[in-house]
């Protein structure tokens, strides 16, 4: 029997009209598409009033088990002020040791030219504290919406293979990994 690998997608922004939604949106179809059990996680069911690591909060308690159970990450966050959202980090503050010796792949947005690259440096550190294991490879989605449309059409070709050698690198770090935590 196929091992199971689970790698659920995060949307890392909340904001009204993000673009963000239409690149998680290809990535989750090509984790599915690759054979991956797979969902969306959107920071918008996730944002608390304030900071809180104490893994009381609802909210930590759902995040939780869906982190527990995953084997990897890939996030898809849009570059704000050459950062990432606020929102995500967060939402991802809420807990620690369940990101423990997983992999972790970012996905960059941005309406410029640059797709979100400089959001997605920052995050690469941030997953080091958090024990996770960042993949070299990585997708950028630059001026997001010439790339992909609000039907969700995808314009340049490339990317179906890209987003294919960005899995195949995440997916062995994660059957790695995988056989080492169990
Ligand atoms: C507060 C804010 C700051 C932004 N800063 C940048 C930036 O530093 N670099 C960039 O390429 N785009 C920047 N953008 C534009 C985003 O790239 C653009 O909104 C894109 O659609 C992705 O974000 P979205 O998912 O919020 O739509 C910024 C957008 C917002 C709302």
């Amino acid at each position: 029997m196929a091992e199971i690998i689970n790698i659920p997608v995060i949307l890392a922004t909340a904001r009204k009209g993000r673009s963000s939604e239409k690149a998680a949106n290809f990535m989750l179809e090509q984790a599915k598409a690759y054979g991956l059990e797979t969902e969306l996680i959107d920071v918008r069911d996730y944002r608390i009033e304030a900071t809180d690591n104490s893994g009381n909060l609802p909210e930590a308690q759902r995040l939780s088990s869906k982190i527990s159970r995953a084997d990897g990450l890939i996030i898809v966050s849009p570059e704000y002020n050459h950062g990432y959202p606020g929102e995500l980090k967060m939402m991802l503050d809420m807990l620690y040791e369940e990101y423990f010796k997983k992999p972790v792949g970012f996905c960059g947005v941005s309406s410029g030219i640059f797709g979100g690259v400089r959001g997605v440096e920052q995050l690469r550190q941030v997953s080091i504290e958090f024990h996770m294991v960042p993949i070299r490879e990585a997708m950028y989605f630059p001026q997001i919406d010439s790339l992909i449309k609000d039907d969700g059409r995808v314009t340049d070709k490339d990317y179906h293979d890209r987003a294919k050698k960005f899995l195949d690198e995440l997916v062995w770090y994660a059957k790695a990994l995988k056989q080492h935590r169990d």
